[in-house]
């Protein structure tokens, strides 16, 4: 950090990041000017790549690349190609499924996925116990999980300053073998979150949002915060 201007301009992206639920209309298309749109895409890859500076503790050492996390980007052309097929390709899913509305809406969807190194193996792992007694694999999976989701807030946080709506999905029917086929998404990655971007600008009036659920189920943060003082030392 280098002035006080630098912490209230960070704090200030923090607290304005909310989750948007952007709904459209498979049947009718946003506006996007190729200019607007252009610059917007660039400005979320230029996010994605600065997201990338996320601390990361081990090694994960797979295809070559350290970082325990992959990020899959498809734009908006895509995202509405997928909301006309949506329903073909998953006969199954219930009419009220909001996948295809927010495919439509959205300029881009991130998605973002982690690689497990440990986990499906043999569930008796072996080997040095952490301080709580679970195997030392699951450690460090717990940690590219927690350095994965470190990238995508830092994600969350460069297209809010941005000026673009963002909103972690768990992701339905993009966690499932066959969107991953579709997609070309290697299946030893596991989901993280599929965050839907919209562009500033661009979507009109008739689209619906949503904001989160829990938004407004915060506690006062002394309610989970506690500074130790020891005692008797
Ligand atoms: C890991 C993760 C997964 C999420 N998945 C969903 C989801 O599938 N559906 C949903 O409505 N919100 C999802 N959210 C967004 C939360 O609902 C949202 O963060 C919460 O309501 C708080 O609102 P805020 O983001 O505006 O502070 C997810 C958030 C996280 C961190």
């Amino acid at each position: 950090m280098q002035s006080e201007d630098d912490v209230q301009v960070l704090s200030r992206i923090i607290k304005a990041r909310k989750t948007l639920k952007v709904l459209g209309d498979v049947n009718r298309s946003v506006q996007f000017t190729e200019e607007n749109a252009e610059l917007c895409n660039q400005k979320v890859i230029d996010s994605i790549k600065t997201a990338g500076w996320a601390p990361f503790h081990y090694n994960r050492d797979k295809n070559g690349l350290a970082e325990p996390w992959r990020v899959h980007v498809l734009w908006h052309e895509d995202c509405r190609n997928i909301a006309n097929n949506f329903r073909d390709w998953f006969p199954d899913v219930k009419a009220s499924n909001k996948l295809p509305a927010m495919l439509s809406a959205c300029g881009a969807l991130i998605i973002t996925t982690w690689l497990p190194q440990f986990r499906g193996e043999d569930q008796q792992q072996e080997g040095v116990q952490n301080s709580i007694g679970l195997p030392k694999q699951t450690t460090i999976d717990d940690e590219h999980l927690a350095a994965a989701a470190a990238m995508v807030q830092n994600l969350l946080l460069l297209l809010t300053a941005n000026s673009m709506g963002t909103y972690w999905s768990s992701g339905g029917q993009f966690r499932t073998p066959e969107m991953f086929d579709r997609l070309g998404i290697n299946r030893s990655e596991l989901f993280l979150g599929g965050v839907f971007v919209e562009y500033p600008g661009t979507v009109d009036e008739s689209v619906e949002r949503v904001s989160g659920k829990q938004r407004n189920n915060r506690s006062q943060e002394h309610a989970w915060l506690r500074e130790i003082q020891l005692t008797g030392s």
